[in-house]
This record gives structure tokens, sequence and C-alpha cells, in this order.
């Protein structure tokens, strides 16, 4: 069972006195940070802050550092290092992503993107359709929100460049089954984009394993700075045009992002790598027990959440009412505002929020009000039980 004092120690966060009696559950937003990650971010702000890769010694040590950090989390993701790379931001990795393939398909190519995911996932691709590539659109279940694969064989053909999909919805949970679905497509003869940002908080997946082409996630939701993380395997990284300086396209993590790297906030992400060992090491196991035991916990404390909600007449729970097939990620249409019982809540000590989590699409193709949106209660392993009874209290007094 995970240590959830051990785990709550490695997050100053707990400790302050700003936030104490205050239950936090907007994790899906960002996270929390791991004090692994903050000392290693003071300590290149403080010791390292030079242009790195240079022959003196601050300099050469934060270059190392940053090397570290993609070389950790790429074991930890089970890719090589050369395919993982850091840009700002999710959102502007598959905007580069997306002019790469601009470039690399042809008028009568075509992708797949679902209405499932985040806008990240889904806009940058569908703007495809200006160069002449042909849109397809797997739709999810109006009323569960559920990904069918059936429906995505159905859309996959010869003409099929790239289907993109999430590991798991940012307001339906739903888990999906990337591997079998990036098996489907592979035999189809198209790349796989995976969006991992609402799975990996709940635990890093072998990537490798997987097989996706593509798998992204953001690390300031995954305990870490603000960074958008990158997997891309080779074989496509070398036939997607590439979009760096032209002297750079021979080194894989250059390719796909063209901005000038946040040295620091890269450093710091070897941080979450330390949090994974550390967690490891406290509770004897490896990077996949990790993974379960947080896992488990999570299932734990989020079944108890979703009964007290699913039944409630004046509650729409989106996405499953079973807590082993989906994230604790718990979206709520209501009878009024989601931003205004957010409200509500806040007063009782719950910080949590309410809108459409840019996953309109989503939330539309459900049929959900778009002027009242979604109240959406997220939490992560380091959430104690007493902190969701407190939010299962909350929400019997204002609903
Ligand atoms: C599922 C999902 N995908 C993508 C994003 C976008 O990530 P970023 O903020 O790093 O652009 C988010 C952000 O909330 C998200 O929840």
């Amino acid at each position: 069972m995970l240590d959830i004092d051990f785990v709550r120690a490695q997050f100053p966060a707990f400790s302050q006195p700003s936030l104490q009696g205050q239950a936090f559950f907007e994790n899906a937003g960002g996270s929390y940070t791991c004090t692994q990650v903050i000392d290693r971010l003071t300590r290149f702000y403080t010791e390292r802050k030079v242009q790195p890769y240079a022959p003196y010694e601050a300099s050469r040590l934060g270059g190392a550092e940053m090397d570290e950090a993609r070389t950790r989390l790429a074991a930890l993701l089970g890719v090589e290092t050369d395919e993982l790379s850091f840009g700002p931001s999710t959102t502007q990795n598959t905007y580069v992503l997306a002019q790469a393939f601009r470039q690399f398909m042809t008028p009568g190519d075509a992708i797949i993107v679902t209405n499932q995911d985040h806008e990240a996932n889904t806009g940058p691709w569908r703007r495809l359709a200006d160069a002449g590539i042909e849109v397809r659109e797997w739709c999810v279940d109006p009323e569960t929100g559920h990904l069918d694969t059936d429906d995505l064989e159905n859309l996959l053909d010869e003409h099929v460049r790239l289907v993109c999909f999430p590991h798991c919805s940012n307001v339906v949970g739903d888990i999906n089954p990337v591997l079998e679905i990036t098996a489907l497509c592979h035999a189809a003869g198209a790349f796989v984009c995976v969006d991992g940002v609402s799975y990996a908080p709940h635990g890093f997946a072998n990537v490798g394993d997987m097989g996706p082409d593509i798998y992204l996630f953001s690390s300031y939701k995954t305990y870490g700075p603000h960074q958008g993380i990158m997997v891309m395997r080779r074989t496509l990284g070398n036939l997607l045009p590439n979009q760096g300086h032209y002297f750079n396209a021979g080194t894989l993590y250059k390719r796909f992002t063209p901005a000038g790297p946040d040295h620091a906030q890269v450093a710091a992400c070897a941080g979450m790598a330390d949090y994974m060992d550390a967690l490891g090491a406290q509770h004897g196991v490896g990077a996949q027990g990790v993974h379960d035991l947080m896992r488990d916990h999570e299932v734990r404390l989020l079944q108890p959440l979703l009964d007290a909600v699913k039944d409630r007449n004046s509650v729409r729970l989106i996405g499953p009412s079973d807590a082993t097939v989906r994230a604790p990620t718990v979206a709520l249409a209501l009878n009024r505002s989601g931003e205004a019982v957010a409200a509500e809540l806040a007063a009782r000590g719950v910080m949590c929020g309410g809108g459409d989590f840019y996953a309109v699409r989503a939330l539309e193709a459900m049929g959900v009000d778009m002027d009242k949106g979604v109240l959406r209660l997220s939490f992560v392993h380091y959430t104690s039980e007493a902190e969701v009874t407190k939010v299962i209290e909350a929400l019997d007094a204002v609903l």
C-alpha cells in the first residue's frame, strides 16, 4: 500500500500555512511540485544559471543536468534518450508536429482525430484540412463519452497516415487501451500520436511497450515545472521534415522543438525521476511497482466519490462510474454552472474549478449545456482519504 505520509512529505505545498485546510481537487489543471524538482530548480537558478554546454564548470554542470533529465525520463518511459524532447507546452508541441505533418502528407492522405481530446491534440490536426488532407473524426458515444475501437476500425484504410487520440480524456476520464489501438493503427499502416497529458500524472506508462510513434504529456501536471514533454520514436522522427534549425537536423531531439529550451526547467525535470526513484526506494519496488501503487491508491479513493455522485438526480457523472477503468478526473454536469459550484466549494475548503477545460468538443458531443459547463474534481496519488471524504461532504452540502 502507498505510504501516503511519505508521499505528502515530498510536497512542500502540504506544509504551507496558507494552504492548510484546503483540499486540492484541480490536479488535472496542474499538480503540486515535488521537493526534488524545486531543489533542482533552485540550485540551477543559484549555481548554474549560465549558458549550458560550455567548458566552464557551472555551464558543464547545467548541461549535464539537462542531459540527465532527458536520459532518466526516457528510461522511465522505455524509450531512447534522443527520442525525448522538451517544448514549452503540449499545445505548442502538437502545433509544431502538425506543421511537420503538413509538409509530410499529400492531398488525398487522411488523418483520424477524436472529439474526446483536449483541443491541443485535435485542433492543430484538423487544420490540415486546409492543405487538402482528409480529416476523419472518431466520435465518442454521446451517452458515455467512450471511444469504441470498432468505430476506429471502420475509419481506418490505406489513406490514413496518422491517428491522434488521448490516453485518457481530461473530462471523460475513461482510460483508452493505447496498446490495442496502436496495434490496430500500425496494422493499417498509420502512425499514432497519443496525448498522455491526463494519464501521466497517474503513473508513467511504458511508451516503448505500448508502441505509439508520438506520446505527449505536460510536466507541470506530473509534479514538475511547466514544460511539454514529447516522445518521438526514431522511425517517424527521421521521416518527418525537420522543424528546427537546419544544422540541427541530425539530432532527433532538436528536430521538433524550434524554440530555445528553458534550461532551468529542463534540468529540474530530472527531479521528477528523483521523486519516482524515492517512491520506489521507500516501497521496495521498481518503476512498474510505483505506477501500480499510485493507481491502486487512486482507485481505492475514487470509488466512494463516484458512488456518492452517480445516482444523484441533479448530477450527470461524465464517463464511467467504475473506478478501475478511469482516472480520478471527475467531471460533473449539474443543473447550474460548474464554476458557480466550484466557488461554493472553495468556501468550504475545496479547491477545484468549473468550465469546459478546453474539451469543448467532448462536452458538446455529450450534450452538456456549455453555458453551465462542468464541475471538475481531479486528484492524484498524494490525495488523502480524508480529503476525499471532505469533498464528498462538501458536495452533499452544496448539491
Ligand atoms: C488532456 C490534455 N491535453 C493537452 C493539454 C494541453 O497541455 P499544455 O497546457 O501543456 O499545452 C491539457 C491541458 O490541460 C490536457 O488536459
